[in-house]
């Protein structure tokens, strides 16, 4: 992609952030991000809500307030039923609807296999934009949902999950990150990222690459759905979670005689995963207590930012 010259962009392309900001004014910036794939679940309208949990995240993970979406559904019309169509329509608008806002139009196209997503429209004030690159040294990083979502998901596929798991995992994913968003900025932190397809580690990189920093990582802290463990230790992992591995080599910093599942679940690719937060250690205390009066139980303290020239990721047990 050639160099972004345009000076009312604030965040581009170029630190790997979650959605684009265009500054309007002085007192206003529009927050632009797409986002779309595949089911991930048997059930129509569970995919819609999650598809559009998961493209309303981006804006939460800036820090902003999302205004207004398009839909963007591919759908194989010859070979499903219309009725199929309506459910993953449904579930997108009642989630819209839930956070607040309205899918004002969009564009449908004959495809091989159903995709579905949004394109987000929303706003930030200029000076309040909350970015991937700005994580400091000393911050406290917190998790706002659990991992697993990528080797439960595909287990669902190979009929490997009960409906009880199905059902836990899919409230999961359909929750919204907006209170966590609203939390995070009324405490004041100094950057987020959400966790979607490159991981936790995957994520967490880019953060602190962005940012020119390393962090420290502790399994133990880390929330991670039960279930996860029995299924990796199966050999079950989506591609993309063995993907971020390869890529992360070199990149994450692996206690001796670490197990490869351990490495694969904090790489598992997530679908609408939660955010994650670099705050100030005097505030942390504060942002978890305060996420956990907001409903988000599972949202842990999972380790920290420190020095690091080679911007790795130590991990500890
Ligand atoms: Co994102
Ligand atoms: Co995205
Ligand atoms: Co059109």
């Amino acid at each position: 992609m050639p160099p972004i010259v345009d000076p009312n962009v604030i965040v581009g392309i170029d630190t790997h952030d979650d959605a684009a900001v265009y500054r309007l004014t002085d007192e206003l910036a529009m927050v632009l991000t797409v986002d779309l794939f595949p089911p991930v679940v048997d059930d129509p309208y569970s995919y819609g809500a999650i598809a559009v949990a998961n493209s309303l995240s981006d804006v939460y993970a800036m820090g902003a307030k999302p205004l207004a979406a398009l839909n963007i559904i591919g759908f194989p019309a010859k070979r499903l039923s219309l009725s199929i169509l309506e459910e993953i329509l449904r579930g997108g608008s009642d989630k819209a609807t839930e956070a607040g806002i309205g899918i004002v139009g969009g564009h449908s196209l004959d495809d091989e296999e159903p995709k579905y997503g949004l394109a987000v429209f929303g706003m930030v004030h200029p000076e309040r934009v909350v970015t991937n690159a700005t994580a400091q040294v000393g911050d406290d990083l917190i998790l706002t949902k659990p991992l697993g979502i990528g080797i439960i998901t595909t287990a669902i596929k190979i009929d490997h999950a009960s409906p009880e798991l199905i059902e836990r995992t899919v409230a999961i994913m359909a929750t919204l990150n907006d209170k966590a968003s609203e939390v995070m900025l009324r405490i004041g932190i100094n950057a987020c990222t959400d966790i979607t397809g490159f991981g936790l580690l995957g994520h967490l990189h880019e953060m602190v690459a962005a940012s020119k920093v390393g962090a420290r990582i502790s399994l133990q802290d880390v929330p991670v759905i039960p279930e996860t463990w029995a299924l990796v230790n199966e050999g079950i992992a989506p591609g993309g979670t063995h993907a971020n591995h390869d890529f992360l080599k070199g990149k994450v910093v692996w206690p001796a005689g670490f197990s490869l599942e351990s490495q694969l679940v904090l790489c598992d690719a997530q679908t609408s995963g939660g955010l994650l937060i670099a705050v100030p250690r005097a505030k942390s205390a504060t942002l978890l207590v305060s996420l956990r009066e907001a409903g988000i139980s599972e949202a842990a303290c999972i380790g920290e930012i420190v020095e690091d020239h080679h911007c790795r990721i130590h991990v500890t047990p």
